[in-house]
């Protein structure tokens, strides 16, 4: 299957107080279009920061990463947002939101950005918000939805793109645990359906068990 994620030998260190520390040492990661990772460790085992990597949000001091073949430090400034915009899907602990927007503009964001024309644009975030059970909320802001339709609405514009991995930084740790499984079992659905790559950091046993493969972090390493 075609590769969607590679990571190749990352290594951050972070200098804190003249101390440098390696929050990710040498790790490896291949993900193909289509599989599902779990991410696991304990807190500060540097399961964000490898989220970070692997999403072109943070770069490494050794290693590269490369999505769909692109390695990331071959892009910097409006190319490389349009490239992650165009390519991974984020899903962040607590939605993310933007509080003055309805669930419908929180979900249209991405399209705007990348200059889709209003119809197409009303009808991928029509068809988002469906796919997630959204559709009767389209018109409430963050404030007026629950915390579990808050996280299908992040869902849903993670996923409105069409990306090619979608990333997922403990999406349900705020949540309850039968809301919990709802949202991560609409996630996998969705990124399954869409043959997304889906790399899913979780705290929760049960959550991981759905995932393809399990990778496990303890202070920065695979273990
Ligand atoms: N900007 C930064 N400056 C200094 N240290 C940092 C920075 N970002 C992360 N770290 C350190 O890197 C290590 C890994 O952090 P990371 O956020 O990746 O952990 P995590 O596994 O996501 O933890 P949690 O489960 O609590 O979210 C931690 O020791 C953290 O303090
Ligand atoms: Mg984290």
């Amino acid at each position: 299957m075609k590769t969607a994620v590679e990571a190749d030998g990352l290594t951050r260190v972070h200098t804190v107080g003249g101390k440098a520390l390696s929050s990710l040492d040498d790790v490896s990661l291949t993900v193909p279009a289509g599989e599902v990772v779990a991410v696991t460790g304990p807190s500060g085992s540097g399961k964000t920061t490898l989220l970070h990597l692997l999403g072109g949000l943070d770069r490494p001091d050794k290693g590269r990463v490369l999505l769909l073949g692109v390695d990331w430090r071959s892009l910097s400034g409006a190319a490389l947002a349009r490239f992650r915009r165009r390519t991974c899907g984020f899903v962040v602990q607590g939605a993310g939101l933007l509080p003055q927007a309805t669930a419908f503009e929180n979900v249209e964001v991405p399209l705007v950005l990348d200059r889709v024309p209003a119809g197409a644009r009303r009808e991928r975030v029509e068809a988002a918000l469906e796919s997630v059970g959204l559709a009767e909320h389209a018109a409430k802001l963050p404030d007026q939805l629950s915390g579990g339709q808050q996280q299908r609405a992040s869902i849903a514009r993670a996923l409105v793109t069409g990306p090619a991995v979608v990333l997922a930084d403990e999406p349900t740790g705020s949540l309850d645990t039968d809301t919990a499984k709802a949202v991560v079992a609409l996630l996998l659905t969705a990124a399954r359906e869409q043959g997304a790559a889906l790399v899913l950091v979780t705290h929760d046993p049960v959550v991981a068990g759905h995932a393809d493969r399990i990778v496990k972090l303890t202070s920065g390493r695979i273990t």
